[in-house]
């Protein structure tokens, strides 16, 4: 089969590695693609994902069986339909489903109506009566922007000052353009965050193992957030007993929800999930595989993900076989310093192939390749991921890949997966 995967950054090149594994994947094709996944695929770097005419006439030219949608904008534009409607099987929301990510609104009030644990919320299109709702709540509350700004249209607000000036720069200010004419203002929620990704076909819903975002940017999750610093999977927060719970209020529910609403859901479903005293609450959903999750879920996957991806494609998901490791997975991130403010991009990396060597898996994400050289071109630079018998194990191995890798600048955290490591110090 001829596979594309649209996106380029490290979630995609783990796609394309993952699909490259399986007997059924012929030529992949990665648009824009990076230049780690250049070693498994032909980049097609002049496509503009976000135009879906130009997506499905590449698909049409290449003969594509199966296309793979990495970001989420591609995919609130419509991409999936766009492909479906070519006569090319797609992985990925349709458009109409993939508002459970493009709208927080939609989001909330759709878990509103089907009883789904989240967050208490109102929706405001106006920033004086949010203002007020904000004065009248106190804080710590949470304010975020209704639509897709690329997860920074979130504010978490100690003071209720800081809510309303979260209000004014989103609402009045227009921080993050159209998506912020309406805000959802949440109550906030406390107890550790876990990500559980899950495969459906509109009926069934798989989880895959759980993961841990490290979203902050310094060590002791400290500092501003970012697109995320580290994962690793699984997260021993998510207790068997509480992986059954999720399964039963939110996933099936939200799962059955979509179809009684005409939007029926396929593809990967993130859902971003608070363990509370009261039990686990979705923070949010999003339409895709999560960035870098990925990373540290796909490498724990045993089996064919092209026949995974082609079962929730065809509705035949339940009659799937879908098996984990039992071992860990951990991925660091190296970043340019500076990121997330502004940082450097064309400095040469050194040491990938060492860092192969030692037993990890360099994901690129912001690559670029220039007179043969490998350079950074982004704020993430790359997602240094390692498998192991166990999450102590997988941290060092990783850290040991981090070790090789060396370019002007680079940071990263040093202290991924400490969550986990202090469980296991409990036990
Ligand atoms: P989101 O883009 O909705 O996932 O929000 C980004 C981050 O903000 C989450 O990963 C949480 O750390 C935090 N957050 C969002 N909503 C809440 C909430 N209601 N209570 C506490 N923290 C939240
Ligand atoms: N790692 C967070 C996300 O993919 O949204």
């Amino acid at each position: 089969m001829n596979i594309l995967v649209l996106g380029s950054g490290g979630r995609e090149h783990t796609l394309v590695w993952k699909l490259s594994q399986s007997p059924l994947a012929d030529k992949i094709y990665a648009v824009p693609g990076n230049p780690g996944m250049a070693e498994l695929a032909v980049c097609v770097p002049d496509v503009d994902i976000e135009d879906n005419d130009a997506v499905v006439r590449l698909a049409q030219q290449k003969a594509i069986d199966l296309a793979v949608v990495g970001p989420e904008v591609p995919l609130t534009n419509g991409v999936v339909d766009a492909l479906l409607a070519a006569g090319i099987k797609a992985f990925g929301p349709s458009k109409l489903a993939a508002e459970l990510e493009g709208s927080k609104a939609f989001s909330k009030n759709l878990m509103k109506r089907y009883h789904i644990p989240t967050a208490r919320y109102e929706i405001f299109n106006d920033a004086s009566r949010a203002r007020v709702y904000v004065r009248q709540m106190g804080a710590p509350i949470v304010v975020k922007a209704d639509g897709l700004a690329a997860g920074k249209g979130v504010v978490v607000a100690k003071t209720v000052n800081e809510a309303i000036a979260a209000i004014d720069e989103i609402m009045q200010d227009k921080a993050f353009g159209a998506a912020g004419s309406r805000v959802v203002i949440e109550e906030f929620m406390s107890g550790e965050e876990a990500s559980l990704l899950a495969f459906t076909d509109g009926e069934t819903i798989v989880p895959m193992v759980s993961s841990q975002d490290h979203k902050c940017i310094y060590d002791g999750d400290q500092g501003p957030n970012t697109g995320g610093m580290g994962t690793y999977a699984p997260a021993p927060v998510l207790t068997p007993a509480l992986r059954a719970r999720v399964q039963t209020e939110i996933l099936e529910p939200v799962i059955a929800a979509m179809k009684k609403e005409g939007r029926t859901y396929k593809g990967c479903l993130y859902a971003g999930l608070m363990i509370t005293d009261k039990g686990p609450k979705v923070v949010e959903f999003n339409a895709r595989f999560g960035d870098p999750e990925t990373q540290v879920v796909l490498p724990l996957l045993q089996g064919d993900l092209v026949k995974i991806m082609l079962a929730c494609i065809d509705g035949t998901l339940a009659a799937m076989p879908i098996g984990w490791d039992d071992g860990a997975a951990v991925c660091v991130v190296m970043a340019s310093g500076g990121y997330p403010k502004a940082y450097k991009k064309g400095m040469e990396i050194n040491g990938l192939a060492d860092a192969a060597a030692a037993g990890a898996l360099v994901f690129h994400a912001g690559t670029a390749q220039q007179n043969g050289k490998i350079v950074t071109n982004g704020g993430r630079v790359l997602g240094v991921t390692a498998k192991a018998g166990s999450i102590r194990e997988a941290v060092n191995k990783a850290y040991a890949g981090v070790d090789k890798i060396h370019f002007q600048d680079e940071y990263h955290r040093h202290d991924i997966a400490h969550r986990a490591l202090e469980r296991l110090e409990k036990e």
